[in-house]
């Protein structure tokens, strides 16, 4: 059977298979084969894509962590709601909590140090995009995603939720520190 002509019999998949149809399948497997490599090597190679870690966990169970380094190490309040600013020591567990409609508490990092930044929802899916980084983490409840962060450059960071998330998901941003 031809690949360009439109099958003779109605039971076209009893024919045997032509050359130039055999031909786009091989290619298209191994165009699949090296997009599955890619996306396995560009988390290896690659300086952007992160690989999280994912927990189960409970929002009293992230809150009690959150508010133990809350309590521990915050510096001063911004912000009309007055949310913390954290400036947690460097090379440790660093928490964020995102909610209806913000994120807490405002993290000061410090450069060139690593942290392991935990994140969890206590209601409905947020995301955690970072900019202008462009780090995209979707925020699940019930489940706590942690990413190893090297922060390389100081500045503000703007921290916005990309996932739609009710009726002021657009206010719905935050922002860390790096110094
Ligand atoms: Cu949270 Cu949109």
């Amino acid at each position: 059977m031809s690949a360009i002509l439109p099958p003779a019999e109605r039971l076209w998949w009893k024919h045997p298979l032509d050359r130039v149809e055999g031909t786009w399948i091989v290619i298209s497997l191994i165009w699949c084969l090296t997009m599955f490599a890619m996306m396995v090597g560009w988390h290896i190679y690659g300086k952007q894509n992160l690989s999280t870690e994912t927990y189960k966990t409970t929002p009293e169970l992230f809150s009690t962590k959150t508010q133990a380094m809350v309590d521990k190490y915050t510096v001063r309040t911004e912000t009309e709601a007055n949310i913390p600013v954290v400036a947690p020591p460097a090379g440790g567990d660093v928490y964020m909590i995102a909610r209806l409609w913000n994120f807490w508490p405002i993290l000061e990092l410090e450069k060139d140090k690593t942290y392991r930044l935990h994140l969890t929802s206590m209601d409905y899916n947020h995301g955690f995009s970072l900019q202008p980084e462009n780090i995209n983490i979707q925020v699940v409840p019930g489940y706590e995603h942690v990413i190893k962060i090297t922060p390389n450059k100081s500045g503000t960071y703007s921290v916005v939720c990309n996932e739609y998330c009710g009726i002021n998901h657009h206010t719905m941003v935050s922002r860390i520190y790096v110094k």
